[in-house]
Formats: structure tokens, C-alpha cells, sequence
């Protein structure tokens, strides 16, 4: 039978900085979502990709000295870049488009020439306002206090002649898709894109530059290039074969099922990507679902603020699959989440180290200890269970329905063992409504109910006790132990789309094999053969001493970030000059260090006893015990302002300052007293 098709995509991200863990969520929930497809039987194209010109990458290549294109080169290819976080996240992602791709750039200039040739782009001239870090235009109005309303941060005076492209014609049309259909999820989203954009009035789109080059060029009137934003959402269909002959995929799979996009970039997808399409004929995306935005302290991450979190810390702290378990099962996916370690660490310790981890440890012993890791024949499904399983297959039966074909007296074990099985044969239909609805929390939430439900069957039936008289009990421990396994095989379908190699390794573990892995199966009882060799391996999810696991990744951050520092930096040089009068009033001279010592009470301060060829003593404290020991002093010539009014500190005077050297080294400051040569006499003048 042929699949069905099914193309999800990710935003194509800018290569402009190191990705965070904010866009490491967009990508893992796209990601469970694919492999949740794939697990159901269907043929999942999922693209993800680089969204590689627009004047902010011109900027930044020229910053670093470099080109565009081999900056972008290495932001996505080089060891820690694009690509290889997503390999590292286990992205299972089967295409991947670069915007800088030939058939790509080739295929948006027909696209353009396309919209043009329709009568939907027309040349003017742009006067208005451009925020570079978002590569949006803005009217004055729809300024948040005279900056970018997506990002907060200033915006430019933009005027240049340009094309236009006919949004204000779709107006009508965009509006009634969104009000009137479910394309866009969730339902909140259409009321910021009606009330926020259409219903003020669709503006006409600027969809060309001139004032950089670092685009796709516009093939009938050289100097203008493409607007980032046509040539970004176009990668949705150039990535099947849309106007090239790099793919032939655009029949199979366009429409999109499902664009999963952030928030802020829902206007382009909800607004301006459908009005494209309109314009050029072809179907519009099934789907877009605007997800929230992962906050930290309440705010958003971002590299200007310097508060963004590396996933690469994190996963080579805490593994892969747990974080991306954290971040799908924590967030509802529509909204808002704040990010922080605790409540990472929190929930591989509650979920995934107490309850999964617990249950497939806590089994694979128990079947290892007492059954030398294989149960006995007979210990699988009962015929009740057959028929409760059966009564599924058919239909979801009520709480009571399930106990009146059973009828079992208050007290019997046999309870335990149907609710099990109940909580565990729903709870496949209750994950796929979920996942359906783009609810991958709620889908877990579900799983999760069941692990735990298994977790208590493990204390009601005691297995421990049992196993005190084998003879008597060896064939009811057997089959609590057989329902375990079931139960967990169960769960690890389920939780394959958001752990992979986890599951993997449970199945392992549980002696289920290929044939107990479907999706079909995902919804009977008694699949798993009785005889399955069960190991007790690896520890699945090891717990997290918070505490340690906290300054830890401190440090690492603190690590990362002294490491992405310039090595050195000097003080940027004045450029205010100073007349040589003034500069001959500071008295400059040679000093011969006679004592030293460390100011108590201060942590900083050095008390200096210093020869200035007066005859006299002369005092100086100067902050620089981080730095240097006062005995490693004694005798050296230093050199020190002496004109300066006496100043006291920590109730002593210092008469004068020592001259120092100072720069930043990986984020730190650094200083050296300016030492010179000993054969220069104390009180000897600097000029
Ligand atoms: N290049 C555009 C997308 C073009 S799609 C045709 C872009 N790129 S981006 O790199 O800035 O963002 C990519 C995705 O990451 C967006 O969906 C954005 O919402 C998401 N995220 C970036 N920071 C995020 C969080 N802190 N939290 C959740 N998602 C966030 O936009």
C-alpha cells in the first residue's frame, strides 16, 4: 500500500550567530513530530534548513573580514555549527536547504520574475523604517516606542527605490483564511494577525533592496536584490523542485502539512507566505502552528543580551535525550515557557531517573534475579487480558464496562492487573490526540500517567514478597513481572519520537525486538513473547546531584563565555588630546619599593613604603593584591605620579599613584606595575 505523505518543516534559521537552546526547541518539537509520523507509517519529508543572505550577514561577514559566503560557510558547516548541532540533537531532518544553494538562488529569481509577470510587483520607492537584526520593514505606527516591535531593538530610516509587492490586494482573502479556517494554530494567533496587521490596513510589501548586494539578484533590473524574506519563505517549495530540476518531489508533497514556525515570524507565514502563493497559483500550506517562545528570566534569549543557553553544555551534561525530553515535556508547545537548569535537572530527576528509569531498572533486575532474566513460559497474557484487549481493539471501554466483564472480588490481585492494562491499552489513542494537536506535553503527560500507574503495581503486588516462596507465588511474580515488561514495552513506543536512543536501548533491555516496536502495537496486550531474553544494562537515566549539576554548568557557561572572548583587549586610545603644558604638570619619578605590606581589612589594598630620592618616606596604597604579593615587591623600582593630592584610604594617606599597565585577557583584567631597570636612582624624573 502506498504511504501518505507528509512534509513538516522548521523556520530556516540565520547563520548569523551560534544557535541557542531556544532554537534547539523549534527543531527537537519538529523533530518528535516528524519521527511520530514516520512511526504511524506515513512518508515524512521533513526539511529544515539556513535562511543564509540579508544585509545583517552582509554586515557581520565584513565585521569578521571575510566574506558573506564563507561566513556562512562556517557558521553552518564548521565543527560546532549548524549542521552539527542538529546532528547532535539526533535531528532526523531528510533534506536540508541552504538559501545560497545554486537551484535555490536560480529558482527564486523565477519566482520573482513570476510574481512580476502576474502584475503583483510593481517598482516605488521605500521610505521607512528597517530593523537589520530581524530584516523587517516597519511603518513609523507600528513602532513600540520608536523601535522594532518583534525585537526591541532600534531601528533604521530605510529609503531606497524598490519593489513592491500587492499584499493590500490579498487582504480580503488572507483574512478570511485565517478567520475561517484552521490554518493557523493555535486559535489565539489569528486574532494578534487580524487585529495587530490586516484589520489596520495590509501596507503593499517592500520585496527589494539596493543598498547591500548579499541577495538573491533580481534577473531583469541588476542592482536590486531579492527581499530576504520571499527568497527565505520560498525555501518551503525550491526544497521539493519548485522552478528547478534539483528535486522532483512538489507533487508528492506540496501543500505542506504543517509549517512549525515561533511566534514572532507567524506574520510572515500567516500573511505574507499565503498572499505569495495566491499570487503564483499554487496551494496553500495545510498548517502553520505558531509555538512560544522559551524564556529566560522572563525575557527572551538572545546574544545581544548575552543571556542565551548552549545546548551543547547541556547535552553533553545531561545527555541528548533528556533535554530533548525537558524541553518538549515541560512547555506546553503554544505558549510561553521559562527556561532554567533547576527545572531541567528537576525533571530528569521526577520523570525520567525516578519513574522510567525506575521501572525498567527495577523490572530487568527482578526478572534477572528471579528468573535468571527469562520468564517461563505462560506468564504472558491471560485469556481475560486477551479479551481486554480485544474489547480495545473494538472500542474504548468505559471504567465500568472494564470491571463488569470482570466482576473481580474487593482484594484480588487481578484488579491491579486490569487497571494496568486498561491505563496502558488507552493510552495510545489519548498520545495520538494529543500529538495530532500539536500538544507533544500532553502526549508525554499521558505516557507519563501510565509509567507511574506501573510504578504503584510494582508496590501493590510486592514482588519481593512473592519471590519468598517461589513454589507457592513463581507464577503470579512471573506474571506481574510479564505485565511490566509489557507496560514498558508500550511506553517506549511512545516515547521513541522524543528519546530514540533511549528507547532503543529499553527495548534492549526488555527483550523487545523489531516486531513489538510498531505503532499497531503500541495498542495491544501481550505482544511481547514470554521468553523474551531480558538484561539488566546501563542505568537509563542516571539521578542529578543538583547542586553539583548547578555549579557545573556555571562554570562551563562562564567557560564558554570567557572563551568566545577576543583573547585581548586594550582600551580603546583618546582621541581628546591633551597640550604639552599639561602633560609636563605630572610629576613622573623612579620609586624604590622599602617595605610592603597587605592593609588589613582590605582584601585589595598594598601599603607602600617608598624611596622618591627626598630623603623622606613616602607612602602610596595602591588595589592591586589580586595581582601581586606584597613581599615579591621589596626592591623593586616602580614608577609613580607624586603630584597628586594625598587621598586617604582605609583611614591612611597615599601620597601619589603607582603607574600600571592594564588590559582584559579572556574576560578578565590583567595588570603589571610598570617596573624599570634598577640602575635607575629613586627620585630620578620621567619625561
Ligand atoms: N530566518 C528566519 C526564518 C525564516 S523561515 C522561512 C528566522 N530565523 S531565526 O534563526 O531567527 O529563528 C528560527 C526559529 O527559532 C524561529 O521560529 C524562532 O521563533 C525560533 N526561536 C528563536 N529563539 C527562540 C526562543 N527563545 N524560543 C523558542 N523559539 C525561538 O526567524
Amino acid at each position: 500500500m502506498e504511504k501518505t505523505p507528509f512534509y513538516i518543516t522548521t523556520p530556516i534559521y540565520y547563520p548569523s550567530d551560534k544557535l541557542h537552546i531556544g532554537h534547539t526547541y523549534c527543531t527537537v518539537a519538529t523533530d518528535a513530530i516528524a519521527r511520530y509520523k514516520r512511526l504511524k507509517g506515513l512518508d515524512v519529508m521533513f526539511l529544515t534548513g539556513t535562511d543564509e543572505h540579508g544585509q545583517k550577514i552582509e554586515d557581520k561577514a565584513r565585521e569578521a573580514g571575510v566574506t558573506p559566503q564563507q561566513f556562512v560557510d562556517h557558521i553552518v558547516t564548521a565543527p560546532g555549527g549548524i549542521l552539527d548541532l542538529w546532528k547532535l540533537m539526533n535531528i532526523s531532518n531528510d533534506r536540508f536547504i541552504r538559501t545560497t544553494d545554486d537551484y535555490h538562488v536560480e529558482a527564486i529569481q523565477k519566482i520573482f520574475r513570476k510574481l512580476y509577470d502576474n502584475g503583483d510587483i510593481y517598482k516605488g520607492a521605500y521610505k521607512g523604517k528597517y530593523c537589520k537584526p530581524c530584516e523587517s520593514f516597519w511603518t513609523e505606527s507600528q513602532l513600540k516606542d520608536g523601535c522594532c516591535p518583534d525585537c526591541g531593538r532600534p531601528v533604521t530610516d530605510a529609503e531606497e527605490e524598490a519593489y513592491f509587492f500587492r499584499l493590500s490586494k490579498y487582504a480580503g482573502r488572507v483574512r478570511d483564511l485565517l478567520v475561517n479556517t484552521d490554518f493557523l494554530e493555535p486559535r489565539s494567533r489569528v486574532n494578534e494577525m487580524v487585529n495587530n496587521f490586516i484589520d489596520p490596513g495590509l501596507e503593499d510589501l517592500c520585496v527589494s533592496r539596493t543598498s547591500f548586494t548579499w541577495g538573491v539578484p533580481v534577473d531583469f533590473d541588476p542592482g536590486h536584490v531579492v527581499y530576504v524574506w520571499v527568497d527565505a519563505l520560498s525555501n518551503y517549495i525550491t526544497a521539493l523542485g519548485y522552478q528547478n530540476g534539483r528535486y522532483d518531489d512538489y507533487d508528492t508533497f506540496w501543500p505542506a502539512d504543517v509549517h512549525i514556525v515561533g511566534k514572532e515570524i507567524v506574520r510572515f507565514h500567516a500573511i505574507i507566505w499565503p498572499a505569495m502563493l495566491m499570487s503564483l497559483g499554487l496551494p496553500l500550506p495545510k498548517k502553520v502552528f505558531g509555538h512560544g517562545w522559551l524564556l529566560l528570566d522572563g525575557g527572551k534569549m538572545s546574544k545581544s543580551k548575552g543571556n542565551v543557553v548552549d545546548p551543547y553544555i547541556l547535552a553533553e551534561k545531561f545527555g541528548v535525550d533528556a533535554l530533548r525530553f525537558f524541553l518538549l515535556r515541560t512547555f506546553p508547545f503554544g505558549s510561553d515557557g521559562n527556561f532554567s537548569n533547576e527545572l531541567l535537572i528537576q525533571t530528569i530527576n521526577t520523570d525520567l531517573a525516578n519513574d522510567l528509569g525506575n521501572l525498567v531498572s527495577r523490572t530487568t533486575a527482578m526478572v534477572g534475579k528471579y528468573f535468571g532474566g527469562t520468564l517461563p513460559a505462560g506468564s504472558g497474557a491471560t485469556e481475560d487480558e486477551k479479551y481486554l484487549d480485544e474489547l480495545y481493539a473494538q472500542a474504548r471501554p468505559t471504567k465500568s464496562e472494564v470491571h463488569l466483564s470482570f466482576n473481580f472480588p474487593e482484594g484480588d490481585p487481578v484488579k491491579y492487573d486490569v487497571e494496568l492494562l486498561c491505563a496502558a491499552l488507552q493510552v495510545r489513542d489519548a498520545y495520538e490526540t494529543a500529538m495530532e494537536h500539536f500538544a507533544p506535553h500532553t502526549a508525554l503527560a499521558e505516557v507519563f500517567k501510565v509509567i507511574q500507574r506501573a510504578n504503584k503495581y510494582i508496590d501493590e503486588n510486592a514482588p519481593w514478597t512473592l519471590a519468598k516462596d517461589m513454589e507457592a507465588n513463581g507464577g503470579r511474580l512471573a506474571h506481574v513481572l510479564y505485565n511490566l515488561l509489557e507496560t514498558a514495552r508500550i511506553c517506549g513506543i511512545l516515547l521513541t519520537p522524543f528519546m530514540p536512543d533511549s528507547c532503543e536501548k529499553l527495548f534492549a533491555q526488555t527483550g523487545a525486538d523489531e516486531n513489538c516496536r510498531s505503532w499497531d502495537s503500541a495498542a495491544h496486550w501481550g505482544v511481547l513473547p514470554e521468553t523474551a531474553a531480558v538484561t539488566k544494562g546501563e542505568n537509563l537515566f542516571p539521578r542529578v546531584d543538583m547542586e553539583k549539576a548547578l555549579a557545573e554548568l556555571e562554570q562551563a557557561s562562564e567557560d564558554a563565555r570567557k572563551a568566545a572572548l577576543p583573547p585581548i583587549e586594550l582600551e580603546p586610545l583618546l582621541t581628546e588630546e591633551v597640550d604639552f603644558d599639561t602633560f609636563c604638570k605630572s610629576d613622573l619619578r623612579a620609586v624604590k619599593v622599602k617595605a610592603c605590606e597587605a592593609v588589613k581589612k582590605s582584601a585589595k589594598l598594598l601599603r607602600f613604603t617608598l624611596d622618591d630620592g627626598t630623603g623622606t618616606d613616602r607612602q602610596i596604597l595602591s588595589g592591586i593584591h589580586a595581582w601581586y604579593e606584597p613581599e615579591d615587591l621589596i626592591g623593586k623600582t616602580l614608577v609613580a605620579i607624586v603630584n597628586l593630592p594625598p587621598r586617604k584610604m582605609m583611614g591612611l594617606e597615599s601620597c601619589g599613584m603607582l603607574i600600571s599597565a592594564v588590559h582584559m585577557e579572556k574576560g578578565e583584567e590583567c595588570l603589571h606595575l610598570l617596573m624599570v631597570d634598577d640602575a635607575i636612582p629613586a627620585g630620578a624624573k620621567l619625561c
